[in-house]
């Protein structure tokens, strides 16, 4: 594994850790790194689970700033830090501005900050709405297929909201060997769904269908993908449900609490995922307990859950800093392993604590 590379050794203060250079990845830097590696950043989510799952890992609750004037934004802070072999701390910083795709603007945006393990300096700033869509879309890929071994391959996917998140997940699932003879289509807004066809058209053989409905496309989708930014729950009627799909409920918030007390529910983290008004949240508060939960999919992987064949399925991952951490550190090691580092020369500047003309001291003194 590559390590943040290093300033000079004439530059760097004797017997002090090596104080990292600070380069800037671009979006584009970052694309390239991550393109066509789906089945590699699938393996690698599900290694960062398990070492999650083990404990080695940091994750605090995700900070939202949310504004009185922009009540639709929002700007979320995920901190986190992970041990295994990966061993890298850091930020990730996401804004969510809904108004913006009127604009013909994405609604995310995002930079990620690399925290060196040894000394704590910042290493990397990433442009990060790439990282955090394949980290997502990866997740949601591994669900997939974890969620249905135990029960005949579902040829019938469909995306319910259909912006770039959808996108993302259909690419990594095809990327990791999924093929659909059905992909169905709905979105409440006609441009979104002619859009997502159109990219379908283009990466897909299979048959696309659009619906007008939500019900029509769930009860015609045996994978059913939901990615909407719905903030609260608009799919309520449990029979939509009657031939138990795997359900990706990626944006958290759309299933009324009945249809998860109904299902088998696997998250990727309870604690996180039982706060911010999501729909587990939701069915804690109703139901009284969180008995629904049947476990994480860490538990699913080393099995210690099984996931019945005669139940819906449904997959509620709150989105964990630690993989954005991990996905974001692959692309930092592709880049520098191909010398395209675009270094900030003398980023960190103010190094000697006295001044420069004092005797020098390491970082390490002020242990
Ligand atoms: N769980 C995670 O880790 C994670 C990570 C990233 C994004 N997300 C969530 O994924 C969702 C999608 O993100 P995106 O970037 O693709 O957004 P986007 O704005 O590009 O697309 C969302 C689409 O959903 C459609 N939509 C909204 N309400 C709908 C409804 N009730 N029924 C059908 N369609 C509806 C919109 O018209 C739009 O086309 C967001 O809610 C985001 O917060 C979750």
């Amino acid at each position: 594994m590559t390590t943040a590379r290093s300033l000079p050794a004439d530059l760097v203060e004797t017997e002090a850790p090596a104080v990292p250079e600070f380069c800037v990845i671009s979006g584009a830097q970052v694309q390239q790194a991550l393109n066509g590696r789906e089945a590699q950043i699938v393996k690698l989510v599900e290694t960062i689970y398990r070492v999650h799952g083990d404990g080695d890992s940091v994750n605090p609750p995700s900070y939202f700033l949310r504004f009185p004037d922009r009540p639709s934004s929002r700007i979320i802070a995920l901190p986190a830090s992970i041990g295994g072999q990966v061993r890298v701390d850091g930020l990730k910083w996401i804004s969510s501005f809904p108004g913006n795709v009127a604009a013909g603007v994405p609604r995310a945006s995002a930079v990620l900050i690399l925290n060196d393990h040894d000394t704590g300096y910042p290493f990397a700033c990433l442009e990060s709405s790439i990282v955090s869509a394949s980290r997502t879309a990866a997740s949601a890929a591994l669900a997939a297929d974890w969620l249905s071994r135990d029960r005949p391959r579902p040829k019938r996917v469909g995306f319910l909201g259909v912006g770039l998140i959808a996108r993302y997940i259909h690419t990594f699932l095809r990327g990791t060997g999924w093929s659909f003879d059905d992909i169905g289509v709905h979105d409440l807004s006609a441009d979104s769904a002619a859009g997502f066809r159109g990219y379908l058209e283009q990466s897909d053989g299979g048959n696309i269908t659009v619906y007008d409905s939500a019900e029509e496309l769930i009860r015609s989708s045996d994978l059913v993908v939901i990615a909407t930014i719905a903030a609260e729950p608009h799919v309520t009627d449990p029979t939509w449900f009657d031939h138990h799909p795997v359900v990706l409920h990626v944006s958290l918030r759309d299933l009324a609490p009945e249809i998860l007390l109904t299902a088998t529910n696997i998250v990727d983290d309870v604690e996180h995922c039982q706060k911010a008004n999501t729909s587990t949240h939701l069915a804690e508060l109703s139901s009284g307990g969180r008995e629904f939960l049947d476990g994480t999919l860490d538990d699913v992987m080393a099995g210690r859950v099984s996931v019945p064949a005669d139940r819906t399925v449904v997959f509620s991952p709150f989105g964990l800093g630690v993989l954005d951490l991990a996905v974001g550190k692959f692309v930092y090691d592709e880049i520098a392993r191909s010398g395209e580092l675009n270094v900030i020369d003398g980023f960190f500047h103010e190094r000697q604590r006295h001044g420069a003309s004092a005797p020098t001291s390491g970082l390490s003194c002020a242990k």
